[in-house]
């Protein structure tokens, strides 16, 4: 069965209103004959615009965060709820960042993939280890481990994206190996097989992430347990189109 690849830009804490909409209207043209599913994250409030702006495109818009309750007293949060309300489609859930600079554990992530579940819209959730876990010999440990918590009773793992991000390759210029990449995607994979059964683990999405760039795009998305890339940093110019159109690459 084949997966359609989907590729995502983070934009974490970049681009004012004007400058992603200046982005957008530059990669509209540029990515409309993607075959891919391709997803902008820009920063919350640059979203309302870019929901607008991407209508009738093949781009869909995705949020770098989002609440599980859908109102109340959460100072400075926004719910699932209220982002599902523009038009937002897809939502990044703990990202490494998130996990260590808002102390989101793996109990956060789960209640927020499920949420999102919930309200039809799609989870791109995060995991990873750091350069001493690697070096430790624990990658696989730790990772498996996020999985198995972050996706723990949930109805419809397939409707959900993980994307594997191994701490020491985000924003280092530093990718892993297509091999490290690719075997950390089938522990990811295995793990929902031991979870929710083979047909699971066929049909679920798994994305590599951390110095994607137009240059490495090609193999590592050859690789068999990869099925897509969450770019951080060459998401933010319009070399992101050369990312998203990979396979058009002569
Ligand atoms: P990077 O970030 O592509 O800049 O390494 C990836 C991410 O954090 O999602």
């Amino acid at each position: 069965m084949s997966r359609k690849p989907i590729i995502a830009g983070n934009w974490k804490m970049n681009k004012k209103v004007h400058e992603a909409n200046e982005l957008i209207r530059e990669l509209i043209p540029l990515v409309e004959e993607t075959t891919v599913e391709c997803v902008f994250c820009p920063p919350y409030i640059d979203l309302i615009e870019a929901v607008h702006l991407t209508k009738d495109t093949p781009i869909e818009i995705g949020a770098q965060n989002m609440h599980w309750e859908d109102h109340g007293a959460f100072t400075g949060e926004i719910a699932g709820d209220m982002l599902k309300d523009i038009g937002v489609k897809f939502v990044i859930i703990g990202h490494s960042e998130r996990r260590q600079y808002n102390n989101e554990t793996d109990e956060d992530v789960n209640k927020k993939a499920k949420k999102a579940l919930e309200l039809d819209m799609t989870p791109i959730v995060c995991c990873g280890e750091t350069l001493e876990q690697r070096e430790q010999g624990k990658a696989q440990e730790v990772v498996v481990g996020q999985v198995k918590k972050d996706l723990a009773n949930i109805d419809d793992v397939t409707k959900v994206v993980v994307a594997y991000e191994p701490i020491w390759a985000i924003g280092t210029g530093k990718t892993a190996t297509n091999e490290q990449a690719d075997e950390a995607c089938g522990w990811v994979r295995e793990t929902v097989r031991e979870m929710y059964g083979p047909d699971a683990a066929e049909k679920i999405r798994i994305q590599y992430g951390g110095s994607v760039k137009p240059d490495n795009i090609v193999e590592l998305m050859a690789e068999p347990n990869i099925d897509g890339a969450l770019v951080g940093g060459a998401s933010l110019t319009k070399d992101f189109s050369d990312i998203v159109n990979y396979d058009k690459k002569k």
